[in-house]
């Protein structure tokens, strides 16, 4: 297939671009490189630079899917900013979605989020868990969402929002680059590694078993696979959520433990206070996605911390 991949030289729009490339589909990226990277875009990829808010420039009837992983992703950013979050995320979606509408394209796969769900009333997250965004990034994401389901019923488009959970982990010189960087794991293999600032641990005093909260660590490869897998299998008029996780919850402190194991380092940290808006526990039920596309991730948190950590 001829895929456009929106924030393709961003950390996990790489991985995908990848494992396109690797399955012999024609690459095409778009991205404004506004947090991502040029060096990021491989070598068999076709390159544009710009907003996904010129995507019609780019877009015509010879392209067969939209893989959409371009936007601002910064959950306290966004509730300080959270104007650019409904211009970055939701107004230049839309312009998006307009292009793919007037080339024809029928499929689009969406990086939705496990932030949709806000704070979450039961252990496994499904699919049709409430959702209740607590912060202008969840609910950009969320409208999108909307807008996807809406399109697909109107028009006949083939869609689905695939809802990450935490994603970490590398692939063959890609790994996470944020600036700022708010994601555990690298902080802590950046502390392991020493002459900067201690990695700090948010909430000590969570209702879980040692105090920290819980999340779903899910590795970018495995991730990348089920973009494929929807991109393959979604029908025309449908759209479909599916959340992407293990299943399987891992505490601050047991990433910790993972992250001293793996590079026979002590970790500096400091306990802070926890940061508002953040769940005790964060976990999804990956059910759906295995029933349905198949998808099986094969890959645990002490592979996550261990290419992650090849990669820093
Ligand atoms: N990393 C995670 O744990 C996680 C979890 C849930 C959802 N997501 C979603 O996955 C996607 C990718 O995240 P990432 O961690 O790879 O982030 P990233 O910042 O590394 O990549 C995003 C890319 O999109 C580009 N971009 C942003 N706005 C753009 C625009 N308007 N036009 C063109 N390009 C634009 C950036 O330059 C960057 O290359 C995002 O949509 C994010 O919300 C990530």
């Amino acid at each position: 297939m001829k895929v456009l991949v929106t924030g393709g030289a961003g950390y996990i729009g790489g991985v995908v671009a990848q494992q396109l490339l690797a399955g012999d589909h024609e690459v095409v990226i778009l991205d404004d490189l506004s947090t991502g990277h040029d060096d990021a875009v491989l070598a068999g990829a076709q390159w544009h630079e710009g907003s996904i808010a010129a995507a019609g420039e780019v877009l015509d009837s010879s392209f067969d899917a939209v893989i959409h992983l371009a936007a601002k992703s910064l959950v306290g950013e966004s509730v300080q900013h959270p104007e650019r979050y409904w211009h970055g995320n939701i107004v230049a979606s839309l312009a998006l979605i307009d292009a793919v509408r007037a080339a024809g394209v029928p499929r689009f796969i969406f990086s939705s989020t496990a932030a949709v769900y806000g704070t979450p009333v039961s252990d496994a997250i499904t699919e049709d868990h409430p959702t209740a965004p607590i912060n202008p990034y969840g609910a950009s994401k969320l409208a999108i969402d909307h807008m996807l389901a809406a399109e697909a019923a109107a028009h006949g488009l083939a869609a689905a929002s695939l809802r990450y959970f935490n994603v970490g982990g590398a692939s063959d010189g890609l790994s996470e680059r944020h600036d700022p960087e708010t994601h555990l794991i690298p902080n802590l293999l950046r502390a392991a590694a020493g002459g900067g600032e201690p990695a700090k641990l948010f909430g000590t005093d969570y209702p879980t078993h040692d105090g920290t909260a819980v999340r779903d660590y899910i590795h970018v490869l495995d991730l990348a696979d089920a973009h494929l897998r929807a991109m393959e299998q979604i029908r025309p008029g449908t759209h479909e959520v599916f959340n992407l996780g293990t299943g399987v919850g891992s505490s601050v402190r047991e990433v910790l433990d993972a992250v001293e194991t793996v590079t026979g380092r002590r970790v500096p940290v400091t306990e802070e206070d926890r940061r508002p808006g953040d769940p005790a526990t964060l976990v999804a039920s990956g059910e759906k996605a295995r029933e349905v596309l198949g998808w099986t991730p094969r890959r645990a948190l002490v592979d996550i911390v261990r290419d992650a950590w090849e990669h820093l």
